[in-house]
């Protein structure tokens, strides 16, 4: 039962739309620019580098969020059980991101909001796969190969880590917290098909900031 309410709470801080909001303040749907994309990515390439910082942090904040208020109405059932819930509702406020239901569904790629939920988790491990991102966005100019990647490789560390006793979870829950990873990972991938297909042809765009230099 706490999982399922910690789903719901985490789904309901995901529907704040950092970039779709900043879009409709400024009179723009967001979906209908770009990539279509509502997230950090696409608010950059629409809008300018202002625009990107602030969907950054509202998509990243709003998983934080999400982790942080569960672990502190559970706070009193037990540590490993409560990096759990966290995760649960970490997953939740992707779900509520990425398939946002007063927008027909459809939402960003959840990929600051899994970053935002890791760091609660283990904040080394998600810094080092913060620094792949930008180390492969910054070289290949394709955000969304460096997306991928730097999930990928989180799944995977996160994966050996915790069958190393790393994470500090008991083994109760430690596949559980493992399976969420995967599913973030399985739904980030799955939000990036088109992304995919556009790398594999080289069609995919390279972000170019140049043109929004002013934010
Ligand atoms: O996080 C989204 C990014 O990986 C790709 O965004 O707008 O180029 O599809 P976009």
């Amino acid at each position: 039962m706490e999982r399922l309410i910690c789903l719901g709470i985490g789904y309901v801080l995901g529907l704040f739309q950092t970039s779709y909001i900043y879009g409709k303040i400024h009179n723009t749907d967001i979906r209908e620019h770009g990539s279509g994309n509502a997230g950090t990515t696409n608010a950059l390439r629409t809008f300018g580098v202002k625009a990107g910082l602030l969907t950054f942090l509202g998509d990243f904040a709003k998983a934080i969020l999400a982790a942080l208020l569960v672990s502190l109405i559970f706070k009193n059932l037990g540590y490993s059980y409560v990096r759990v819930l966290e995760m649960y509702a970490g997953l939740g406020a992707v779900l509520g991101h990425v398939f946002p239901f007063y927008l027909h569904f459809k939402g960003g790629k959840g990929v600051a909001s899994t970053a935002g939920l890791m760091i609660i988790i283990d904040t080394k491990i998600t810094l080092l796969m913060m620094l792949t991102f930008i180390i492969i966005s910054l070289t290949t100019k394709y955000v969304s190969l460096a997306s991928l990647t730097a999930t990928i490789l989180l799944t995977i560390v996160v994966t050996i880590a915790g069958f190393n006793g790393y994470l500090d979870v008991s083994n109760e829950y430690l596949y559980e917290i493992i399976a969420i990873t995967v599913i973030l990972m399985l739904i980030i991938i799955f939000k990036h098909r088109g992304n995919i297909k556009k790398l594999l042809n080289g069609t995919e765009n390279k972000l170019n900031l140049s043109k929004h230099s002013q934010g």
